[in-house]
Order: structure tokens, then sequence, then C-alpha cells
């Protein structure tokens, strides 16, 4: 008998048909998150569970799978799921790092352009038939080249985000609660900082910390009040880290010049103001989303998966 697994929602062909030829699997949802009562139900007799970043994987899930080994996030992060739980009762849980790694990077800085530059903005200006004629003050937005860029968690995305930043000739600096060493640092070509420090003096302030317990409003009001007035953030790591109220009002009354999001504090809720604010770009969590990457990371949690239903170390287990 192949073992049998919950795949919470359809993926992309070719993990499909991998996923095909190892396990018996069933499609939770096919396009919105399962509702509780039903992925509890459907989780009774799975032994393994691959799910995506929308899907809440807590004790009362994993309590009503007897049988669970395995759940295998198709993302990076894995906030939505209570690992403690999952280490407790001895199911393994995996992740896709590394393969989201330049997408993700390459997607921060179109947010960094798009901001600086107006870009959205000045798209819809020319779409709408107003572009009458060259302008000497037509969308002055700010400079990015020679700047100081602050990144808040040099992790893999972290250092991606900076290694790009040599182009625009800037001055980088990090804050992490893992200061590297000296030759990392030059290697990079980034400066440690204290949070405060870089928040007070950095121009763009870019987050790519995880979603530990600590990050919760790592960036609260009275952090978010240290930026420079004309200074811009941005956040494609995860929404709760920053305070998206006082973000808020810190952009609605001109103390932070702009924004760039691509993740919510209440995912997919977004505060509703920062909706009607027009120094905010805002994305719905595509930082990953290009094909290649996205086929890599179906791929990717497919193998852990069918790794461990086959009795085998996974590849990317996150404990
Ligand atoms: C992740 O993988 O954690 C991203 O948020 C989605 O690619």
């Amino acid at each position: 008998m192949r073992p049998k697994a919950l795949v919470t929602h359809t993926l992309l062909p070719e993990a499909m048909d991998f996923l095909a030829q190892h396990v018996n699997f069933e499609i939770g949802a096919e396009q919105d998150v399962l509702p509780k009562p039903d992925l509890i139900r459907k989780v009774r007799d799975k032994e393994g569970i691959l799910s995506l970043l929308t899907v809440d994987i807590d004790r009362d899930v994993m309590d009503a799978a007897p049988r669970l080994k395995i759940i295998a996030n198709c993302a990076a992060g894995y906030d939505n799921i209570d690992i403690d739980h999952a280490k407790q009762k001895g199911i393994l849980v995996t992740n896709t790092p590394g393969v989201l790694t330049e997408t993700t990077a390459d997607l921060t800085w179109a947010l960094i352009l798009a901001v600086a530059r107006k870009i959205p903005q000045a798209d819809r200006f020319t779409k709408s038939g107003a572009f009458t004629g060259w302008k000497l003050d037509l969308f002055l937005g700010q400079e990015v080249t020679g700047k100081r860029l602050g990144i808040i968690g040099l992790g893999r995305i972290g250092k991606a985000v900076a290694e790009r930043a040599t182009g625009f000739k800037m001055d980088v600096v990090y804050y992490d609660h893992r200061r590297l060493s000296a030759e990392e640092e030059k290697a990079i070509g980034a400066s440690y900082q204290p949070l405060h420090e870089l928040l007070r003096t950095s121009d763009i302030v870019s987050v790519h910390a995880s979603m530990t317990e600590g990050a919760h409003h790592l960036l609260s009001r009275d952090k978010l009040g240290l930026m420079k007035r004309e200074a811009i953030l941005i956040n494609a790591a995860r929404g709760p880290i920053v305070d998206e109220e006082a973000l808020a009002d810190a952009l609605g009354s001109g103390k932070i010049w702009g924004a760039g999001l691509d993740v919510y504090e209440r995912e997919p809720a977004v505060e509703e103001r920062l909706l009607r604010l027009d120094n905010v770009v805002l994305l719905p969590h595509v930082g990953s989303a290009t094909y290649e990457t996205r086929l890599k990371m179906a791929i990717m949690a497919a193998t852990n998966l069918v790794a461990v239903l086959r009795g085998e170390q996974p590849p990317n287990p996150v404990f």
C-alpha cells in the first residue's frame, strides 16, 4: 500500500506528476484555504501533509492525525506550523530554503525602485492619458544610487539584496541577532549597526528577518519613529515583523517618505489606510513568484514528503 498524503493545494503540474508516482494523495482545496474542520477531517488517515504557507498547521491538526510523520511546507518560512508541537510529537517539518533566494532579492529590488521612482503611479498616469509632455518636476522620486541601505536580517535573502546594492554604489549596513565575522562582512560589503542606529541613518530599510518569536513588531511604532522623514521601508519577509497600523500612521503623516510591502500583518487582510495611500506600493506576497522558482519549491517540498514516507531522511528538515 502506498502512503497517503494530504496535498493542501494543487501544485504545478511537474510536481503533481512526481507526487503521483510515489504517494496516494488527496488535494485539500483548489484555491482558497481549507476551513479548519475540513482540514482536520482530511488529515485523520494521512502520514504526510504538503502545505502552503497559508495553511495553519497547529496542535489540533497534528493531534487529529495519529499517523502523521511529515509536514512538508512549500515555503522557506514555516511560521504557519506549530514547530514545538511537531517536535514533541516526533513529526518532521521541512521547508524549501535556498531556491527562492535570488528571486526574492530581485523582487525586493523591484519594490525599492518602484517606491523610490514612483513607477506604479507614473504607469497609471501614462495609461490614463494624462501625459501631455515632459515636465521638469513630473514624478520626482528619490535617488537610490549612493544612498545607505539598511538590511534587517542578513540571512540568504538579505545577503543577496546586499550583493545587488553594489551596482548602485550604496553604503550597506545590516542588523542581525548574529553578527558576521569581519571577513564575512568584508566579503558581503556590509557593516554591522545596532538596530536603532540602522533605522536612524538608513535611506532605505529592507526587512529580511525570519518570523521567529522575537521578531513580532521588531519594527514597532517607536522603532519606526526613528526612521528619517525621507526614508523608504521595504518588507518582503513576513508582515507581523512590522507594526502595520503604526506604519500606516507614519506614511499617512509623512513621517516616512514611502514603503513597499509584499507581506502583511494579518495576511491576506491589508490595513485599510494603506490601500488609500499613494506613497506605498503593495504586492500580494509574490516575492518568489517566478515559474522557475515556484516549480523548484514545489518539487523540493514533494521530494521532502516522499523521502520521509519512504523512511528516508528528508533533504530539508527545519530541526
Ligand atoms: C517563503 O517561502 O517563505 C515566502 O514567503 C514565499 O515564497
